[in-house]
C-alpha cells in the first residue's frame, strides 16, 4: 500500500524521538513492502523560530492532505515569555482544531518486566491494562473569554457543546465494546454543570450500548482509584483537562512518561499520533530520550488510520521483546537491566522487527 505520513518533529527532543520513529516505519514498509512516504513540516516553537508562527498554514494544509500525522511534542523555556498567540502549545490546538481531532484515546498497558520501575507496588499495578478516552475540542482549553482582565484578575471558560459530548462518548461506547465492554465515565457533576450534562447524554447513550457496563466516578475519587486499583479500569472516558490530567498521573503505572502512546481521531478525516509526553527539554539534545511512547503511537497510526493490524502488532511486539531483554532509556528506573541511549533502543527494536 502506498501511504503518506506528515511529519511534525516540533521541539525539545521532538526531533530525536520523530527520527528513530521514522526508522521504525520505514522497516515495516520494507518487512511488509508497503510504500511509506514522509514529509517534515514544522510546528510550534522552531516554526515560531524560523517563520514567526506556530502553526504555518503550509503545515495546516500538509497535513490536511496526508493519510495520517506524527508529531514529537512542542514547547520549551526559550518561549514561555512569548505573548499567548505566539506559544507553541498554540501550534498544537491549533492542528487538533484544523483536523478537528476531537477524541485522544491513551492506552496504558504495564510490562510486567518494568513493574519495578514504577514507583507503585507490583501487586497493585501487575495487570493493569486500561485505555483513556479524552474530549479534545472543547472545554476549559478553548473556551472564550480567556484573558486578564483590566483590574488584575483573570477569567478562562469552560464550555462544551452537547455534539462534543455525543460524539466522544460514542466513540469511548464503541472502544468498550471491543476492549473488555466496561467503561467508566469521569466528571465533576456534584459541581459542575457542564459535567451534569455529560453525565445525562452518557445515561441517554448507553442504551444504545447494552453490551457494555458503564459506572460514573467524579474525577476526584478516579484519581486516587487510578493508582490505587488501576485494574479496575477498562475504557475511562472523560473531558478535556480531565483527561490531560489523568493520563499523566496512569503513566505511573507503565514507569515512564516515555511509554505512553495516543492517537488523535477525528470523525471521518486524518489522525494525528504522538506521544503523551512532552518536549522535555531538560534532556533535549543528549540523545538519552525514550522513543518507545512515539514509537508505539507509530504502531497506533497503523492500526487506526492504514488498517494494518499485523504491522501494527509487529512494532508492539518488538518493542516488549527488547524491553523484555532487559533493555531500558535511562527515564524508566529499573533495577537490574541495562541502560541504553536513543539510538541504541531503536536499533534493537528494528532488529526485533
Ligand atoms: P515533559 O513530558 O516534557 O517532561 C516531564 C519529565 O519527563 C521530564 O523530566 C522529562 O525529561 C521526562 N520525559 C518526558 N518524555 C520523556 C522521554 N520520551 N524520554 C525520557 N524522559 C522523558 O513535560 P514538562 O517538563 O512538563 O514540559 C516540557 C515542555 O513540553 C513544556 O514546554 C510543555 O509546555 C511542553 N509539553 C508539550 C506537550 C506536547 O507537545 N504534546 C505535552 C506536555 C508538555
Ligand atoms: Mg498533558
Amino acid at each position: 500500500m502506498t501511504k503518506h505520513i506528515v511529519l511534525l518533529p516540533g521541539d525539545g527532543i521532538g526531533p530525536e524521538i520523530i527520527d528513530a520513529t521514522q526508522q521504525v516505519l520505514e522497516t515495516i514498509a520494507k518487512q511488509f513492502k508497503h510504500d511509506f512516504t514522509c514529509e517534515t513540516q514544522l510546528i510550534g516553537g522552531s516554526a515560531i523560530d524560523s517563520v514567526g508562527t506556530p502553526l504555518p498554514d503550509q503545515t495546516v494544509e500538509a497535513c490536511k492532505q496526508a493519510d495520517a500525522v506524527l508529531l514529537g511534542a512542542v514547547g520549551g523555556p526559550k518561549w514561555d515569555q512569548y505573548p499567548s498567540h505566539l506559544r507553541p502549545e498554540r501550534g498544537l490546538l491549533g492542528i487538533r482544531k484544523a483536523l478537528d481531532l476531537f477524541a485522544n484515546l491513551r492506552p496504558v498497558k504495564g510490562f510486567d518486566s518494568l513493574l519495578n520501575a514504577s514507583p507503585l507496588k507490583q501487586e497493585i499495578i501487575q495487570g493493569s491494562d486500561l485505555i483513556i478516552v479524552r474530549e479534545l475540542t472543547g472545554g476549559l482549553y478553548f473556551g472564550t473569554p480567556s484573558e486578564r482582565l483590566a483590574n488584575g484578575d483573570v477569567v478562562d471558560t469552560l464550555a462544551y457543546q452537547r455534539y462534543e459530548i455525543e460524539r466522544i462518548i460514542d466513540k469511548a461506547f464503541q472502544t468498550a465494546q471491543i476492549r473488555k465492554k466496561k467503561l467508566t465515565s469521569v466528571d465533576k457533576a456534584n459541581v459542575l454543570e457542564s459535567s451534569k450534562l455529560w453525565r445525562e447524554i452518557v445515561e441517554e447513550k448507553k442504551t444504545n450500548y447494552p453490551d457494555v457496563v458503564v459506572n460514573h466516578e467524579l474525577v476526584d475519587a478516579c484519581a486516587m482509584k487510578l493508582i490505587t486499583n488501576p485494574t479496575s479500569f477498562d475504557v475511562i472516558v472523560t473531558e478535556n483537562m480531565f483527561g490531560d490530567i489523568l493520563s499523566d498521573e496512569a503513566s505511573v503505572l507503565t514507569g515512564s512518561l516515555g511509554m505512553l502512546p495516543s492517537a488523535s481521531l477525528a470523525e471521518n478525516g486524518v489522525g494525528l499520533y504522538e506521544p503523551a509526553h512532552g518536549s522535555a527539554p531538560d534532556i533535549a539534545g543528549k540523545g538519552i530520550a525514550n522513543p518507545i511512547a512515539t514509537i508505539l503511537s507509530a504502531a497506533m497510526l497503523l492500526r487506526y488510520s492504514f488498517q494494518m493490524e499485523n504491522e501494527a502488532e509487529a512494532i508492539e511486539k518488538a518493542v516488549e521483546k527488547t524491553i523484555e531483554s532487559g533493555y531500558h532509556t535511562a527515564d524508566l528506573h529499573v533495577n537490574g537491566g541495562k541502560q541504553v541511549n536513543t539510538k541504541e533502543i531503536t536499533k534493537m527494536i528494528i532488529k526485533q522487527i
